[in-house]
């Protein structure tokens, strides 16, 4: 493209300025009045069938609309809210560019394992396959205490939801997705595998490192990355892949109540975060969909920071 004096050379051809400007402007208008379906058209890269727990609100919630927008033929939007569920099953309707895609909403609790043992099969029996499921079902701190004074019941309650939960997960995902045959697409060169099915656990940078007062999140954080990387050695020979993504904070329902009530908080994160600003939800969905695609076929058993640099600041 080159500019020249009152035009804009579009492949040799001179568009006049205001014309282009124009057209930029009404694409930029496009987008903003339609973005989940703006984000389909920029990221039609998928089919196949997604199985998402905490589809009920944030994360999750956005995990499993991107599914539907990147072109899954069919999602199940699975949380302990079964209402929000199916409000968010509504949503993706009409949204995605997969002629026939269903949406179906279930009611799970992850820390039950028979719930999650027939989600599975739910979704089996519906679509006949799981290629993607991503855990996003998650509880907040109630009780910040540094560990003298750590409490015992929250405690145990983390480790029921985010670690019995992801380990339940990760073990029907697997019996289903093992049952099934391998999906290809085609390289630049060859046949590239794709694998039998792809499991993301959503983690947290505590599954990395702590902050201050919240040992129940940041040991069942950590032991979420443990059976990550558990569930990826041993079906790396199925050819399941297996990730965590690890965000720091990003803009939920939940981030905002915080830091309506704490205005503080804003004040801390922008120091905290060398990129000044807290993470989108789609920034995270995004990564789901590229670990789920082609972009990550060969990638397993990895924690994928997204923490706008967080992690690279030492305290001084
Ligand atoms: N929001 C952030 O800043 C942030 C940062 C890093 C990691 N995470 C992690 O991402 C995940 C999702 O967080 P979020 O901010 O979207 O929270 P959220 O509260 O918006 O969503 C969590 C969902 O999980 C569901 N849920 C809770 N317990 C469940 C259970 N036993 N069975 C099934 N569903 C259950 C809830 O009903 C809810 O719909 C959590 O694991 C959280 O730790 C969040």
């Amino acid at each position: 493209m080159v500019f020249a004096f009152g035009t804009v050379n579009v492949l040799l051809l001179p568009i006049p300025v205001s014309l282009f400007t124009k057209f930029i402007n009404s694409q930029r208008f496009w987008r903003q009045s339609n973005p989940q379906l703006a984000r389909s058209k920029m990221a039609a890269t998928l089919d196949g069938f997604a199985v998402v727990p905490g589809a009920g609100s944030g994360i999750g919630r956005d995990c499993a609309l991107a599914y539907a927008v990147a072109g899954a033929a069919g999602v199940v939007f699975a949380d302990i809210n079964i209402e929000a569920a199916k409000e968010a099953a509504a949503e993706s309707r009409g949204r995605g560019p997969h002629p026939s895609y269903k949406a179906i909403a279930v009611a799970v609790d992850v820390t039950k394992e028979e719930n999650v043992s027939s989600l599975m099969d739910q979704a089996v029996s519906e679509f006949g396959r799981i290629d993607y499921a991503v855990n996003s079902a998650g509880i907040g701190v109630k009780a910040p205490a540094e560990i003298a004074d750590a409490s015992l019941a929250e405690f145990e309650q983390f480790f029921d939801v985010n670690v019995k939960g992801t380990l339940l997960f990760c073990k029907y995902a697997t019996q289903a997705m093992k049952k099934q045959e391998p999906r290809t697409c085609q390289g630049c060169a060859a046949e590239r595998d794709l694998g039998r099915g792809v499991i993301i656990n959503i983690g947290s940078l505590n599954s990395y490192v702590p902050v201050p007062g919240i040992v129940q999140y940041t040991a069942a954080k950590h032991a979420l990355f443990g059976i990550t990387k558990s569930a990826a050695i041993d079906n790396a020979p199925y050819n399941i892949r297996v990730n965590a993504i690890c965000p720091a904070w990003v803009k939920t329902k939940m981030v905002d109540e915080a830091f309506a009530a704490n205005p503080a908080l804003n004040e801390m994160v922008k120091k905290a975060v060398p990129m000044g600003r807290i993470a989108l939800q789609e920034e995270v969905s995004d990564l789901a969909i590229f670990l789920s695609g082609r972009g990550g076929s060969y990638v397993t058993g990895q924690g994928w920071i997204v923490d706008g640099g967080t992690s690279l600041q030492m305290r001084t």
